[in-house]
């Protein structure tokens, strides 16, 4: 179990700040969590994105060998209805903004770093019926909980615009900056921001993500 999420206070749950009434669990991810997580980023992540950039369970199995810490879920009943997945990443490896294949090594996540300072943020699922609801913020939190507890410099990620494809006259820069001034939503770069991450640029050709443009936006957290 693990319980502290919040920056100011400990709670055995976080149906303590949620329903209390439901019975929602942060926890770090374990063996018994990983059917839930695969069927989960797939629910996530529906085509176009490419079927074959998704966890399989012995990708999850890797994560859990080399970074167990890293790894949360929420569950409801048992049921894992929101996960993320990290590594750690040297500040120069970070800096460098590889593509995500050059940056993780793969799924299994090879490229994981022990010494590395830099908590690189790999993926975040809210299974649809959950979303709105505050589950990123909780998952987020529990991320910089992690980079203040392993005296970490920063935490990044390279986020998705999958709204990008349906403003096909705009450059993906154009696309963001209106995304960053809040003229247009972004479904996942929008809510993204909401964690109080900071835009630092953007990565053309980050990963095959057609609605994205396969470009990625770097958002980084400094404690
Ligand atoms: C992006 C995602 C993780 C957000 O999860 P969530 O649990 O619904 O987010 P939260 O409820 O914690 O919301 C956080 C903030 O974002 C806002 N938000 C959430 N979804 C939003 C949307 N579609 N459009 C605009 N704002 C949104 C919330 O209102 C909240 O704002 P607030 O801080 O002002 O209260 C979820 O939509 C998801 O799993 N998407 C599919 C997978 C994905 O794209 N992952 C990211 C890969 S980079």
């Amino acid at each position: 179990m693990f319980a502290q999420y919040s920056k100011n206070a400990q709670y055995s749950s976080i149906s303590d700040i949620l329903n209390p009434l439901v019975d929602y669990r942060l926890q770090n991810t374990n063996s018994s969590h990983i059917p839930g997580v695969v069927s989960l980023q797939r629910e996530c992540f529906p085509e176009p994105f490419p079927i074959d950039s998704l966890w399989q369970a012995t990708h999850i199995e890797n994560h859990l060998q080399l970074f167990p810490e890293g790894q949360f879920v929420v569950t409801l009943n048992s049921e894992v209805i929101a996960s993320c997945t990290n590594m750690l990443i040297s500040l120069p490896d970070w800096q460098k903004h590889e593509p995500w294949e050059d940056a993780t090594g793969g799924l299994a996540l090879p490229n994981h770093n022990p010494a590395g300072t830099v908590l690189y943020g790999i993926d975040i699922s809210v299974h649809p019926s959950h979303r709105n609801q505050g589950l990123a913020k909780i998952l987020y939190n529990a991320r910089f909980d992690l980079v203040k507890s392993l005296k970490l410099t920063k935490y990044g990620t390279v986020c998705r615009i999958p709204d990008f494809h349906l403003s096909k006259i705009l450059t993906i820069t154009e696309y963001v900056n209106q995304v960053l001034n809040q003229s247009k939503t972004d479904r996942t770069l929008t809510p993204l921001l909401r964690m109080g991450l900071t835009y630092t640029g953007i990565i053309e050709n980050y990963m095959h993500d057609e609605e994205s443009g396969n470009a990625g936006v770097i958002l980084e957290w400094t404690p």
